[in-house]
């Protein structure tokens, strides 16, 4: 039987190291939205957030991909994606303009903008968010919107990220594969935030970190736009592979054993802890390991990505910005007692984000591995219809034009 086509439907897909999550839904007043479908499957073509078997990432998407055509009773065309991997970089950059006719245009802005993305990018590397941060009339206040205001001189202060052409490319076309045309890409860690912060933390000051399983995504964020943005190349699986080597066991194993009993830090034992049955690593025999040896694996690697995150901050002096503490997502926040690590690292209150403001029927989705997903359904949908996009342009220079225009959604 032929599915519905629906007119107002729009598609995320997280393409995670660990997970494919499809999410479709339908438009509804204002800034809402009905979810019609949700289609999971194992990830299993990418490393670190980077596609490395083209063939085994199709056959992952189309599955996710299928299943959530099938709860949602219709076909899908067209759809938002996320990106990540230690191929991301980020900088911020200035630029100065003279004003012509003293009131400050739209021409103006885009002009500033543009004087302050001309950077050199390495070979390889194309620009991939241009994101003001704040614009400066005449060297007075910072200010997030000079259009129409009177000056002769305009500064403008942006985030620029860049990213591999190949890695683009390598996913735009494991969707086009799987039957979707990518209409958007948007770095991870700004659709999760989107997700799972809230306006005001994002105006005094916060930061956040998706913990996924092979990249660990940093976000600053203060007077309501971004401020610095990091991918850390360790995550999640890497606490499983140090369980294997450490406790002897195979990866299945271990990564049971770290979502069943894992705990961030010795403090969260309760006395000595369990005693847990896991396999041997040439998976013939059982045998049993104490939780706390478990613990004494992970506790050390936690304490090292936020020992990373930490120096970053530092270096960048840009310890201020977390005015309203740090927050936590991805798979790998689901660890007890997170929150007490990162705290005490950073100096700062910490929790963990969750996608928020869901009903009943959004319920499954309340999980902070599903924050990605959830975010690049809400940044789609606040960035719909507000930009053309010639299609019958080349690939990835459709996708680079849509990227480029990004610098429009801040106004
Ligand atoms: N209960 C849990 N306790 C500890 N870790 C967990 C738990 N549940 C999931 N994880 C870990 O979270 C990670 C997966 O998180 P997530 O789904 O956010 O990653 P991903 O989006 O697929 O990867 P990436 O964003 O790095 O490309 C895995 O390493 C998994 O072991
Ligand atoms: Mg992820």
């Amino acid at each position: 039987m032929k599915k519905r086509i629906y007119d107002d439907v729009f598609v995320a897909v997280d393409i995670g190291t660990t997970k494919i999550l499809v999410l479709i839904a339908r438009k509804l007043e204002g800034n809402q939205f009905e979810l019609l479908g949700i289609g999971k499957s194992p990830s299993h073509g990418l490393k670190k957030g980077v596609v490395y078997d083209i063939s085994k990432t199709v056959k992952s998407i189309e599955s996710a991909v299928k299943e959530a055509e099938l709860m949602a009773d219709c076909q899908v065309e067209s759809a938002t994606i996320g990106i990540s991997g230690a191929h991301i970089s980020a900088l911020n950059s200035h630029g100065m303009i003279p004003v012509k006719g003293n009131d400050i245009t739209q021409r103006d802005i885009q002009n500033v903008i543009a004087t302050a993305r001309a950077v050199q990018v390495p070979e390889g590397q194309k620009i991939l968010h241009v994101m003001p941060q704040y614009f400066v009339v005449d060297g007075g206040e910072r200010i997030i919107d000079p259009h129409g205001m009177y000056g002769v001189r305009l500064e403008a202060q942006v985030h620029i990220i860049t990213g591999s052409v190949a890695s683009v490319q390598n996913l735009v076309k494991c969707c086009d594969m799987a039957g979707l045309r990518v209409n958007d890409i948007v770095l991870e860690q700004l659709a999760s935030a989107e997700a799972v912060l809230s306006v005001d933390e994002r105006e005094l000051g916060v930061g956040m970190l998706d913990i996924g399983g092979g990249t660990s995504d940093l976000a600053l964020f203060q007077g309501g736009s971004i401020r610095h943005t990091m991918v850390l190349p360790v995550a999640g699986n890497h606490f499983t592979n140090d369980i294997a080597i450490c406790l002897k066991t195979t990866l299945n194993d271990a990564e049971e054993v770290k979502k069943e009993y894992g705990l961030a830090h010795m403090g969260m034992l309760e006395k000595f802890g369990q005693s847990i049955e896991i396999g041997t690593v040439d998976g013939n025999n059982n045998k049993i390991i104490m939780q706390s040896e478990l613990v004494s694996v992970i506790e050390p690697r936690l304490a090292e990505i936020f020992a990373l995150v930490k120096a970053e901050i530092d270096r960048r002096r840009m310890h201020h910005f977390l005015v309203s503490g740090f927050v936590v997502t991805g798979g790998g926040s689901l660890l007890p007692g997170i929150c007490d690590v990162a705290g005490d690292i950073l100096g700062v209150s910490t929790r963990v984000g969750r996608p928020s403001n869901l009903d009943k029927f959004h319920d499954a989705l309340q999980d902070p591995k599903y924050a990605t997903g959830y975010g690049l359904l809400m940044f789609t949908l606040k960035n719909r219809n507000k930009h053309g996009i010639n299609f019958d342009a080349p690939m990835v220079t459709r996708v680079f034009a849509r990227m480029k225009t990004w610098v429009l959604d801040f106004f």
